[in-house]
């Protein structure tokens, strides 16, 4: 079958990869892919969220299924443009990508099945919003509504930075997104990331991961898309498995269902674990990045399988088969990310990369051109690699690390440190 791809990020490399391991894919193309991707599949510069545009491919490369990686293009509505024309889709509908779209939204539904969560409470003008932190006290977090490419939400230890937080949203530093906030109960506890794929009905885990988002050493410093991961997350036993299961995601898919608005795709919850009890930070209605680098690694070929599943409604029958391994990646970025940074530099030493089920290269932001490689974003590379235990996946990803040649570039040198110290 010929299979469409939408997204160019690390994990849209990490879909690519491991659609390619799988038969049934006779062609591959990738929309707008990076430098990585077009080594392995065919790259087409259009736009992810232009759902014309991605009709006009599908049709002139007769296409059969199509996987949509990344946010926008869900939040824009492109699955629904997709299921319209015929096309069987991977990803949900614009309705059901509110579970990532709108915090509000995804609280109110926690609320109506009862799932636990942070307490919480929406505004749309600042003075209930600062007289509601007064009243709740600080730590206490802060959320724009919408999407903020990860950077609309502010934990603030102190009310000062909780006031001011409602203001600058208030004041559209985020945009549309900040036009209503979320004000939530601070957690504590331990993250972690469970991914669940969805038939609208049926609800299959297919893997945990832990994610370190800080850009710094120890985790401290901005945010950023995620430095690195590892897959399984040790927070997540079966025990609080189970319970994330059958307290957060079943009691969510169901809600949506029951209003008519059924979830498929892949469901990625964003834990806090605290004396084994999960409760639900935020969802995502699609991979994680750079989660996803480490299950693909895990899964290989048998991801195809199970997103042509979820998109044909036969979860039901799927499952999933696991290898009793570890995956780690680490994510090398241009120097000055998550702030300014310079694009252009060469990158040396990818030619020769291994690119196998234990080790392999993933591009995020690069580009290629005239046989160079070059750096075209803040996250670059994610190395990624397996192994029979953590330390194992940790010593391959870092000897992967240890063979790009990109002085411009720099990584955090500790992914893992939490769960390789307990
Ligand atoms: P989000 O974009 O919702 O994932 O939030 C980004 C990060 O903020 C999360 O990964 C958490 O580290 C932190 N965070 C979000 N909500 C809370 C909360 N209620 N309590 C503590 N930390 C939170
Ligand atoms: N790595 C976190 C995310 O993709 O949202």
């Amino acid at each position: 079958m010929n299979i469409l791809i939408l997204g160019g990020g690390g994990r849209e490399h990490a879909l690519a990869w491991a659609v390619l391991q799988n038969p049934k894919c006779d062609k591959l193309i990738v929309a707008p892919g990076n430098g990585g991707i077009s080594r392995i599949a065919q790259c087409a510069a259009i736009e992810p969220t232009d759902a014309g545009a991605v009709l006009d491919l599908c049709a002139e490369e007769s296409v059969d299924f199509v996987i949509i990686g990344p946010e926008a293009p869900l939040a824009a509505g492109v699955a629904d443009r997709l299921r319209d024309a015929g096309l069987l889709t991977f990803g949900p509908s614009q309705a059901a990508a509110q579970l990532e779209a709108s915090k509000g939204f995804t609280k109110d539904i926690c609320d109506a099945c009862d799932a636990p969560t942070a307490a919480y409470a929406r505004f749309t003008a600042a003075g209930p919003a600062k007289d509601y932190i007064r009243a709740q006290r600080a730590p206490i977090v802060v959320k724009a509504d919408g999407l903020a490419a990860g950077k609309g939400v502010i934990v603030a230890m102190d009310e000062a930075t909780a006031l001011a937080a409602v203001d600058d949203m208030f004041a559209g530093a985020f945009g549309g997104a900040g036009a209503e906030v979320v004000i939530e109960e601070y957690l504590e506890g331990e993250e972690a990331s469970f991914f669940v794929l969805c038939d609208g009905e049926n609800v299959l885990p297919i893997g945990t991961a832990q994610d370190h988002k800080r850009v710094g050493e120890g985790d401290t410093g901005p945010n950023t898309g995620g430095m690195g991961a590892y897959s399984p997350a040790p927070a997540m036993t079966e025990d609080v498995t189970r319970k994330a299961l059958e307290s957060i995601v079943k009691p969510t898919v169901a809600e949506m269902a029951r209003r008519g608005t059924p979830f498929t795709g892949v469901l990625f919850a964003g834990l806090m674990i605290e004396n084994g009890q999960p409760k639900l930070i935020e969802y995502n209605v699609r991979f994680g990045d750079p989660e996803c680098q480490c299950l693909m690694l895990r899964l290989g070929a048998q991801a195809l399988d199970l997103m042509l599943a979820t998109a044909e409604g036969r979860l039901g029958e799927s499952r999933v088969t696991w290898a009793e391994d570890h995956a780690m990646t680490v994510v090398m970025a241009a120097r000055g990310y998550p702030g300014a940074y310079e694009k252009g530099s060469e990158i040396k030493g990818l030619q020769d990369m291994p690119e196998t089920s234990f080790e392999i290269c993933f591009h995020a932001g690069t580009t290629r051109e005239a046989g160079r490689d070059t750096a075209s974003g803040g996250r670059v590379l994610a190395l990624t690699a397996r192994g029979d235990t953590l330390q194992d996946a940790r010593d391959r990803a870092y000897g992967l690390v240890a063979r790009v040649d990109w002085p411009e570039g720099f990584c955090r040198s500790d992914i893992g440190w939490r769960a390789l110290s307990g």
